[in-house]
């Protein structure tokens, strides 16, 4: 028998469930370990959901939590914008719409609240995300250098540079 042999295939019908996180998704967020340094901003941005001041949707792939996006509510309120941050699916899912769908909830959540624009932030150095953003219907609204700053679950404080370009839609 060849290595590269195909022994069975067949297709997963896999439901994707869009809905807000939960408490006990928390462990789950921090996917396996990938995850795991950023415990203390997926805490903080839960509490900011609890004062209702951030919405995070998840997209939920056989009770997992595979994919999310989090919505800042207050931000840029006196705009009527939303802000999005921390996008993203579980790498192996990754290029099979769940993205689109997540950022179309968002977006429809946002509409649903009267927010009339929504922006987020790309890393110059993610080009594919870029790429992602401008199918969705977003434009380059400038661009942003900073950085944040948080404390990983063994107490080391880490600096992130930021240098991003900055995206905006109409909703
Ligand atoms: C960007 C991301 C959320 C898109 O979700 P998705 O479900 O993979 O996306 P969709 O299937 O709806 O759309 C596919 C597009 O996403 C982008 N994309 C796919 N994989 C990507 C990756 N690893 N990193 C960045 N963008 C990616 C590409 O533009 C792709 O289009 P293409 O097939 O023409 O290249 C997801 O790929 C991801 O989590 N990437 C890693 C984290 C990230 O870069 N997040 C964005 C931070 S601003």
């Amino acid at each position: 028998m060849h290595e590269s042999e195909i022994i069975d295939r067949f297709t997963l019908p896999l439901e994707v469930i869009i809905r807000v996180c939960r408490r006990e998704d928390l462990p789950a967020l921090e996917w396996y370990g990938l995850m795991t340094e950023y415990r203390g901003i997926i805490q903080e941005t839960f509490e900011m959901q609890e004062r209702g001041e951030a919405v995070m949707l998840v997209a939920e792939v056989n009770g997992f939590p595979a994919g999310q996006v989090w919505i800042n509510l207050v931000l840029k309120k006196d705009e009527a914008m939303g802000a999005l941050w921390a996008v993203r699916v579980f790498p192996f899912l990754q290029g099979r719409k769940v993205g689109s769908r997540l950022m179309e909830a968002a977006e429809q959540l946002l509409r649903n609240r009267g927010y009339r624009a929504v922006e987020l932030g790309v890393e110059k150095d993610n080009p594919d995300a870029r790429r992602f953003y401008e199918r969705l219907g977003y434009r380059e609204s400038g661009t942003a250098q900073g950085g944040f700053t948080y404390t990983t679950p063994d107490g080391e404080e880490i600096t992130m540079p930021l240098d991003e370009w900055i995206m905006r839609k109409q909703l």
